[in-house]
């Protein structure tokens, strides 16, 4: 299965401490982008949303100061992969030893620099998002995994719905996997994370000329996905212009790149994913009822987590063995208390908050056994749960409202929320949205 990112996604290293020459020059032959944090030698690189990006949190000399913000930086990161570089001066320390605990990879000094490139690599290898993937046993979730087997091979658009979090991209991408399109591209787009003056030319391209900064011709995503897989995620944010261009797509199947009158023919399976409901919008004239029925053919509905009964458990336990299969952390299992916590907690969130917290809980834990504090389950902090329950949606408007204001400058967008640039990057990739698509014209 091929991914394709636009525009082109780059490999970007995020650097705590100081490369050697040698170690730079190194990331630079294997394709990475470097940007060095911590240090004077500070150098920008210019990253978006769907960028790769690995942490190398470099220990080697490093002092208690540096210690204690590499252990904050990495806690807020656990979602990014990191490797840890150690020359074994720095002493057992267990500010040192939580840093080792929650990289996914750890290379002791001496090291061969060579191989530097290629161990950052290995730690972004996707792993193919097939229906394996999809965990769980509950009568609900079977019926999903059936569905999604009936339908991979009908070359009819699927709409999939459901909650936040519930796995409504990891089914899409199981749809592509199962189906005849498997080896063609599979192209995902959050509708909602791109500017609605660049959504024609991203979606359907343009000519040389079209508008003003259109030097080149441009292929839209529609024309790379070719015999592939087209995701239109958050459809309910398409624009109404684009809804019509798409309607065509699925009726006719061309498109005409904007500044053309040319009909192209494209040969793409349409998957569309809402968490909104799509009555309310056609109700309000934002959305096209022909093109609802045209993408309502076949319909998924992802249940929320609630509604997967011991699932719950069962997620959490594959999450914690993935985790420590790549991670040395403590914690083993989950005691009895924890265990209660999880299966009572309403998960708003659904699987994405599940995951989350069991990460989160496997790098703090101090046991063998995670503990609902460590899960941030107990009930001395129902206060927080509360809160993060609608934290990940509120971030994601706050976010995206900032990118636009700011025509996607992260620097600007960084300073309006008070955050730091690679918390705005952070939560870019972890709502999908792309700075670069907020651009001004
Ligand atoms: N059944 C599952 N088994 C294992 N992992 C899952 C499952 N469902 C979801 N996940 C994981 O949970 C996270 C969220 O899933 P995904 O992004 O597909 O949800 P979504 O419904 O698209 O969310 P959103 O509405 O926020 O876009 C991902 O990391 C995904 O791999
Ligand atoms: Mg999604």
């Amino acid at each position: 299965m091929a991914t394709v990112n636009a525009p082109t996604a780059q490999r970007c290293a995020i650097w705590f401490g100081l490369p050697t020459p040698r170690e730079q020059a190194q990331l630079a032959a294997g394709g990475w982008h470097l940007r060095i944090a911590g240090s004077d030698a500070s150098r920008q690189v210019g990253m978006r949303g769907d960028d790769i990006v690995v942490l190398v949190a470099d220990l080697r000399g490093a002092d208690v100061a540096r210690l204690a913000t590499l252990e904050g930086m990495l806690l807020e990161h656990t979602d990014l992969p990191s490797i840890a570089l150690v020359d074994g001066a720095q002493g057992d320390d267990e500010s040192s030893q939580r840093i080792r605990a929650s990289c996914g990879r750890v290379l002791h000094a001496p090291f061969d620099p060579d191989g530097l490139a290629d161990a950052l690599a290995e730690l972004v290898a996707r792993p193919r998002r097939d229906i394996d993937s999809i965990g769980g046993r509950s009568p609900a979730m079977l019926g999903v995994r059936a569905m999604l087997h009936r339908y991979a091979d009908v070359d009819l658009p699927v709409l999939i719905t459901g909650e936040s979090g519930t796995g409504k991209e990891l089914a899409a991408h199981a749809l592509h996997d199962l189906s005849r399109r498997r080896e063609r591209p599979f192209v995902a787009v959050n509708c909602g994370a791109i500017a609605p003056t660049l959504v024609q030319s991203e979606l359907f391209g343009h000519e040389r000329g079209a508008f003003t900064g259109a030097t080149v011709r441009r292929m839209g995503l529609f024309e790379s996905a070719d015999g592939g897989t087209v995701f239109l995620d958050e459809i309910g944010d398409l624009p109404l212009e684009a809804q019509t261009n798409l309607l065509r797509v699925l009726q006719e199947g061309t498109l005409e790149r904007v500044g053309s009158h040319r009909a192209v023919r494209v040969d793409v399976r349409v998957l569309a994913a809402t968490h909104v409901d799509l009555d309310a919008a056609i109700a309000q004239g934002r959305f096209r009822e022909d093109l609802y029925y045209r993408l309502d053919v076949l319909r998924l509905r992802l249940p929320p987590l609630r509604e997967r009964g011991d699932d719950v458990e069962l997620l959490a336990r594959q999450f914690l063995d993935a985790f420590r299969s790549h991670h040395p952390v403590q914690a083993r299992g989950f005691s009895a208390a924890a265990r209660q916590c999880l299966r009572t907690h309403p998960w708003p969130g659904n699987v994405r908050e599940l995951l989350n917290r069991v990460r989160r809980a496997a790098v703090v834990a101090e046991h063998a056994l995670i503990e609902p504090d460590d899960l941030q389950l107990g009930a001395s902090t129902a206060r927080v749960v509360a809160l993060d329950d609608h934290r990940d949606r509120t971030d994601r408007d706050a976010l995206l409202a900032a990118l636009r204001a700011t025509g996607g400058n992260v620097s600007a967008c960084a300073q309006r929320l008070r955050i730091s640039r690679m918390t705005v990057y952070r939560l870019c990739r972890k709502h999908g949205i792309s700075p670069d698509a907020c651009r001004w014209e």
